[in-house]
């Protein structure tokens, strides 16, 4: 008996070794530990043996069962194990290069916002937010543009219904401020999408200004122009100067232009690069980046601030002009275009 179940054994260790998955390992079992396996038909030889062997006997095949039992439990782990691996290298190719993420960052123009407020932050200015979809009261009526004034034409505003327009300027924060604040000081700067009929390369539908008010007593041009030398300098270097153009906005008195000296070509008008004249000053060493002035009287009647007490001045940047000449950027229209390859490089 005990040379066929070693004979068997070695069989089944055989052909375990060729058994290439968990399947195949487990039609070796049955092939051998089935009922009608090949151990179960050595199991029948021992009923027959005189009574006396069978105790013997019946030792043996449990011993070899035993053993089997145990190959198979081997190989199966063995095959489970291959599985698994060839499984997670399906999945994962360690040799393969990795996928990089792609990381986003802020878009200029919100850049340029922050980095404005932050300025005006450290002035003492808070910032605060509004309306783009605006009621002509706050947009036009209270900030003293009259009703025949060409800011109202359908040609230049963008009109939802008879009264309510798509705001054109940051200026309506100044009324919602001052109604909300009631007794000066008000010290605020209010960054913010506006919209006009207007579209080329300088000029998009829509897009953002910073307005500034500070209302207090006694505040006069001085303190404007000190104010936006002290931003100006903060924002493109110490050597920047400053120059106040006079001009006209219905909602201050006097009103001016704002110029920076040009930084690109450091003020001197010329171009390194050609020899000609500054491309973007064209020459004239100056550029326009806000309007400005003393908040006019019939604004502060608008909101019910008594004009014999009260001064202030307001002023209004463009962002897209100052983010322009921060990143040296030729077109208005890559801002909002979306490209990729242009918004990465910033
Ligand atoms: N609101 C003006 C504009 O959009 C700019 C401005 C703001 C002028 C504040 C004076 C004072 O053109």
């Amino acid at each position: 008996m005990k040379p066929e179940l070693s004979a068997l054994v070695e069989e089944a260790r055989t052909a375990l070794q060729g058994a290439a998955n968990e399947d195949a390992v487990d039609q070796v079992r049955v092939a051998f530990l089935g009922k009608k396996g090949k151990l179960s038909q050595l199991l029948k030889g021992v009923a027959q043996l005189p009574a006396a062997e069978k105790p013997a006997a019946g030792k043996l095949v449990n011993e070899a069962k035993g053993e089997l039992e145990d190959l198979l439990a081997r190989a199966q782990a063995a095959a489970k194990l291959r599985r698994d691996q060839a499984a997670l290298q399906e999945r994962l190719d360690v040799t393969a290069p990795g996928r990089r993420h792609v990381r986003g960052h802020v878009h200029p123009i919100r850049e340029t916002t922050d980095t404005i407020l932050r300025i005006f932050g450290q002035l003492g200015y808070r910032a605060v937010t509004g309306p783009e979809i605006e009621h002509e009261f706050y947009n036009f009526e209270a900030l003293n543009i009259p009703r025949d004034h060409p800011a109202r034409d359908m040609q230049d505003t963008f009109y939802l219904t008879d009264d309510v327009v798509l705001r054109t300027h940051t200026s309506p924060l100044q009324i919602r401020t001052m109604l909300e604040v009631k007794k000066p000081p008000v010290k605020v700067v209010c960054p913010g999408a506006v919209y006009r009929s207007d579209s080329d390369a300088t000029h998009s539908p829509m897009f953002h200004q910073v307005e500034g008010l500070f209302v207090d007593e006694e505040v006069s041009m001085a303190d404007l122009k000190g104010t936006l030398l002290a931003f100006a300098r903060k924002l493109f270097g110490p050597e920047v100067r400053i120059r106040l153009r006079p001009s006209f906005f219905p909602f201050t008195e006097p009103s001016c232009e704002v110029d920076i000296s040009c930084v690109t070509c450091g003020a001197t008008g010329r171009s390194d690069v050609e020899g000609g004249p500054c491309r973007v000053c064209k020459g004239t060493t100056w550029l326009e980046v806000a309007g400005a002035g003393l908040v006019h009287p019939n604004v502060f009647k608008a909101v019910g601030y008594d004009t014999e007490k009260v001064t202030g001045f307001a002023f209004g940047f463009g962002v897209e002009r100052l983010a322009m000449l921060r990143y040296r950027i030729p077109d208005l229209r890559l801002f909002f275009e979306n490209d990729v390859r242009f918004l990465r490089q910033f």
